[in-house]
Order: C-alpha cells, then structure tokens, then sequence
C-alpha cells in the first residue's frame, strides 16, 4: 500500500495497521473532508469519492450495537447470507433461474431473527460458516428502529440529492458483518452515501475507467456486476490487463459516511477492531444525462457494453450463442492497435 502521507487523509488511528492486507494494485488515500468543505461538495459533483466525517447523518443509529438491535429490530426474519469462505460474493437469483441452473451459489441464504443472529454471532467458532446480515430497512422494523430512522439528518441528504441532480432514494440496506467478512469488487448502478456506524471497513475503490481491467461477469450470469477477479489469488494470464489496476482507498469507522459514486468498483472488508461492523447504505438514482460530452466518459461507455451484451442476448435468446457472435465481431476486425484500424 502507498504510505499514508497527506494528513487531510488520514483516518483516526483506532484501527490496527497490520490489518491492512497488501494487494497486487498501488493505491491512494481517499480524502477524508468535513462536509462544509468546498472540496467535498467539489468531488461530490464530480462524482469523485471522499469520505465525509462531520454530516451527523446517522448519530441516531450509532447506538445501534447488537443488543439494541435485538432488542428493537422485531420479530421478523431478516436476510442473512453465510458463506464457506470470507468472501460474500452477490449472486442475482433471478439470473439463476434464467439463464444459469447449473450455477453453483457461493453463499447461502439462511434467513433468521436478529436476536437467533447475534447468538449465532457470539458462539461462532473457526469452521463455522460466516455470516453477514444485508437487510434493507423497511416497515417490518420495531418502532424505536423507525424513530432513530426518522432523525437521520434527511436535510443534508435532501440537499445533497437536489444540489447533485439525483433521483430518488431507493433504498437502505443495514449491513452487520464478522470481521474478516468481504464483499468482493463489484460496481452499482446507484449513488451510495455509505454511513459507518460500528467498528471499522477497509474501502478499496476504483474508477469506473476500470471497466475494461477488472474483468466484470457477462451482464445475464447471477454475478452480474462483480469482478471476475479473486483479489486474493490474481490471475495476470488471463487478466492481462490487471497490472493497470490503481486504486483509492479508506478505512472508515463511526460517524464517517463514504460518498461510493454510481460506477465505481468497490471491495469492501470487515476489520477486526471490534469482531463486527455495522454499516447503514443509502442508495439514491443517479440524475438525468443533461448534456452528452464526446469521447463518452468512462461510465457512460460501460453503460454503453451492457447495453450491447443486452440487446445481443435478446436478439439470440441464448446466452451460449453471445460469446461466438462476440467473436465473430472482434476477431480478425478490432483486433488491431488504434493506428491500425483509426477505431480506438
Ligand atoms: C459491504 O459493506 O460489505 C458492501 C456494501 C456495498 O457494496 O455497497
Ligand atoms: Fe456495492
């Protein structure tokens, strides 16, 4: 990892160093800014990352520790994901069923009350599957959940929605994982304002001109979005384009919100401060496209591809066919350096 030398990003040091695994891409620090700062607003609008230390989005919930939790979410079962290994890799079921049957799940859904979740948190053991709860907040929570939800400092969100030109608030998803836990590289199609609440995440970023060096699944499989990449285990062979890979990164802990701009490739992994984290998301639609630049910038020319691999599986119906037809478009045509083919 770079050395962190620009003291404007420095977190506060409440979490360990050695926990900061060394990856295979350099990276830089993320600023970390008080929200009042014209810098912060600038990145914003940019749809650039910063961590934002003083919006007092969520003060409400940084008393949601487990107990409080227990006590207060109801009675409902809620989403919870358990895996083999440390990685909680997204599936889309929906694509399983369409596309992919033979499709073997990395994680299972193994949903269950909050309170039968922290026991089974508490009396974990190494072997035992991890868990990590991903429930979106929604009219099923106890009242005192709802009334923390309700003092959530929704004027800041409200301006910060209007100032950037976003649409709706789509949803929040509540996030409480072990430590060790790690969603692997993967991009949104929102904007996420990523509210920290307990312990403390590791936030590796990458910009969205990453889509052609992280290697992203076919848009119909159920990994959808994610990386075809094992962070832990590169292959440069097949990747080739994978030593271009640069990073942001920050470790975030109470009170911080990360701005995780729509696009950007995001791994995000537990650390062992505390044995758990808990995590609050706010996912909004990004704007309307007011004006189109040429070139097309990077996220537009994603959103472009999937576009493409859509269109040419609703064509064909088959996804077996899409590689050979993709081929057939490439190979021998496109293959050539710019100068050869003036194509880019
Ligand atoms: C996480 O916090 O583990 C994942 C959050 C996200 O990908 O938005
Ligand atoms: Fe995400």
């Amino acid at each position: 990892m770079s050395e962190r030398t620009d003291s404007v990003s420095l977190p506060r040091k409440l979490w360990n160093e050695n926990h900061i695994k060394k990856y295979f891409f350099p990276s830089e620090p993320i600023p970390r800014l008080p929200c009042s700062d014209p810098m912060a607003q600038e990145l914003i609008s940019q749809e650039k990352p910063v961590v934002l230390t003083d919006t007092h989005l969520c003060d409400s919930a940084l008393k949601w520790d487990l107990e409080y939790l227990s006590e207060n979410m109801g009675s409902e079962k809620y989403m919870v994901y358990a895996s083999k290994s440390s990685r909680f890799k997204y599936w889309d079921q929906a694509k399983v069923k369409l596309h992919c049957q033979d499709f073997v799940p990395p994680t299972q859904r193994v949903d269950m009350t909050f309170p039968d979740f922290v026991t089974k948190l508490r009396d974990w053991k190494p072997g035992d599957d991890r868990l990590y709860l991903q429930q979106g907040l929604n009219n099923t929570v106890g009242h005192a959940i709802v009334v923390d939800f309700l003092q959530f400092n929704w004027q800041w969100l409200n301006i910060q929605q209007k100032k950037n030109n976003w649409g709706p608030l789509t949803s929040n998803l509540l996030l409480v994982g072990m430590e060790g836990n790690t969603t692997p590289v993967h991009y949104d199609e929102q904007q996420n304002f990523f509210a920290q609440l307990v312990g403390y995440k590791r936030c590796i970023l990458f910009s969205p001109d990453h889509y052609d060096k992280l290697y992203p699944h076919p848009v119909f499989h159920p990994h959808d979005r994610q990386s075809q990449v094992d962070f832990d285990n590169p292959d440069f062979e097949r990747f080739s384009r994978l030593n271009e890979v640069r990073a942001v990164e920050a470790v975030v802990g109470p009170m911080d919100v990360l701005y995780i701009p729509m696009y950007w490739w995001h791994h995000i992994e537990s650390l062992p401060e505390l044995g758990h984290t808990i995590s609050v998301n706010f996912w909004y639609k990004g704007g309307p496209t007011e004006k189109i630049d040429y070139p097309l910038a990077p996220r537009q020319k994603l959103a472009v591809l999937r576009n493409v691999e859509k269109m040419l599986l609703d064509a064909l119906k088959d996804p077996a066919e899409l590689g050979h037809l993709l081929r057939a478009l490439v190979i021998g045509r496109y293959m050539d350096t710019e100068q050869d083919t003036g194509t880019g």
